[in-house]
Formats: structure tokens, sequence, C-alpha cells
């Protein structure tokens, strides 16, 4: 392993030192490779690659065979950052044996460090028995995407007291079960900043504001890929779909004015065997 490899270790000092710890989702080698290259702490092959690279209309539908392809392509990309794979719908619910085997799939097949899977007290057991194998377990509390028909649509979690009081009480059942840290998304700031305040694991907050130990967004959001839906918590830095809109119009208008391609982008030959042709 190279010797400034991002690690749990890493993760975990950064919430000791203060310093927050960034994160970001990738799912193919050129775009983990920029990632990486940016010095990003940690990179998520999320399931949201359902959404944002296969056109799904929510994570579910999403299958470990997806999570190992695009891991893989990951993982090919990176040097540095550290690479946690998400469990997919189902692939930790069944039994604890079969959450083992997937989370194993995710480490030895595909190459991540670590893995992430959503749900609280309810999983710790799958998430303890994962951890005891020796895989890094990262927890998702508050907006669990592939939950999203029973939380009834993506609102903010833990307004009131009893799902506030839940998501306190789930965030101590991961760390119990030996989570290294937890993502924490779509929920109120306060609540946000009491949960960071009293774990002792490195608490991700995505829509959950500035307090939390670090942050996570979509790739694909922040740079404008996604234009069907943006979040109101996305910060959008860039607008690549328009930029690769332009790009792609100008190329396909030099086609048909047959501008391109022009000298400087083709191959000439030699007279002599030119003539040896006609
Ligand atoms: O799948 C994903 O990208 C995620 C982030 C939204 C945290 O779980």
């Amino acid at each position: 392993m190279k010797s400034d490899k991002i690690t749990t270790t890493t993760i975990k000092q950064k919430k000791v030192d203060g310093k927050p710890i960034t994160m970001l989702t990738a799912y193919d080698y050129p775009m983990a490779k920029i990632v990486d290259e940016s010095g990003i702490d940690m990179i998520l092959v999320g399931d949201s690659l359902g959404n944002v690279v296969l056109g799904y209309e929510s994570t579910i539908p999403v299958t470990m065979e997806d999570m190992i392809h695009h891991t893989k392509a990951v993982c090919r990309g990176v040097s540095r950052a550290m690479v946690v794979a998400d469990m997919p719908f189902l692939s930790c619910h069944i039994s604890k044996e079969e959450a083992v085997r997937n989370a194993g799939r995710l480490l030895q097949e595909a190459g991540a460090q670590a893995v992430k899977l959503e749900g609280g007290r309810e999983v710790a057991k799958a998430v303890r028995k994962i951890v005891q194998a020796g895989i890094p377990v990262m927890g998702h509390l508050g907006l669990t995407p592939q939950s999203i028909h029973q939380l009834g649509g993506f609102k903010v979690q833990g307004k009131d007291e009893r799902v506030a009081k839940k998501l306190i009480d789930d965030a101590k059942a991961l760390e119990e079960a030996g989570v290294f840290s937890i993502t924490l998304e779509l929920v109120p700031t306060p609540l946000a900043k009491l949960i960071t305040e009293s774990s002792s694991v490195p608490i991700i907050g995505i829509g959950a504001g500035p307090y939390c130990d670090g942050q996570v967004l979509v790739l694909h959001d922040i740079l404008g890929l996604y234009p069907r839906f943006t979040p109101k918590f996305v910060k959008q830095y860039a607008n690549l779909h328009d930029q690769m809109a332009m790009a792609l119009t100008k190329y396909k208008e030099e086609v048909e004015a047959r501008t391109f391609p022009d000298e400087e982008h083709c191959f000439g030959m030699s007279e002599e065997v030119l003539e040896k042709l006609y």
C-alpha cells in the first residue's frame, strides 16, 4: 500500500484533529482518476449509480453485479483516495451470512477498501458480522434512498422528536456495531450537529449542514451532469451538461459543413504509392 493512501485510520484521525473530511461519488475510471487527483479523501461508488449513470428512477434496481463492475473501474483509476462501495438493495438484509459474502465480494473482487450500507439498529447485527470479517463498514442514516417507498419520498428526516430520537439511537447502535464512519443524509442542521458531537466516529453529511465531520455529494450533481433533478443541498460547481451539449452541437455542425476533419486531423501517404492504387 502507498504511504499516502487514505485509510480508515486517516479518516478517524481527521475527526480527532477537527479536520474536515471530503468525499465524492464516482462510478467509472476517468471520473475516479480526476476525483483522486483532486485530493478528495474518499470516493464513494454510490448506488446513486442507478440514477445518474444507469438512468433508473431510484437506486432499487441496482444489483451486486452492477456495483462490482463499476467499483472495479473506479479502483483502476484511484491511487490515493479510499474507495467505499455501496451495498445495493437487499444485499445485506436476507441474512448475516449473505451480508458478509456480498461485502466481501466488494473488497475481494472489486477492490474497494470499505462498504457502505443503509439502516440503523435493524442492520447492526449484520454490520457487526461484516466488521468481524475484517471489512470496514460505513453506516448510512437519515434519508436512506433504498427505503424511499417506506419513507414516502425525499423528505428531511428527524424534524419530529420520535424520528430524531430514533436517528440518535441508530447512530449509537451503528457505532457499537463497529462502523468506522456514518453518512447522514437530509437531516436538520441542529440534529446533525448533535449526532456529530455525540459520536466517536466521523459523521459525513449530505444535506445535513456544516457541523458534520465531513461532506459528501454526488459527482454528477456538483458538475451539472444530471439536469433531471438537483436537490436543494447541492451546490453546482460547474455546468458540464451545457458545455458538453455545446461541444456536440459544434461537432455535428462541422461534420455537416465538411469543415471536420480538417488537415490537422488527417493522415497523408506518398504520391508514389497512391499512383499505383489508381
Ligand atoms: O449512493 C450514493 O451516492 C450515496 C450518497 C448520496 C451518500 O449514498
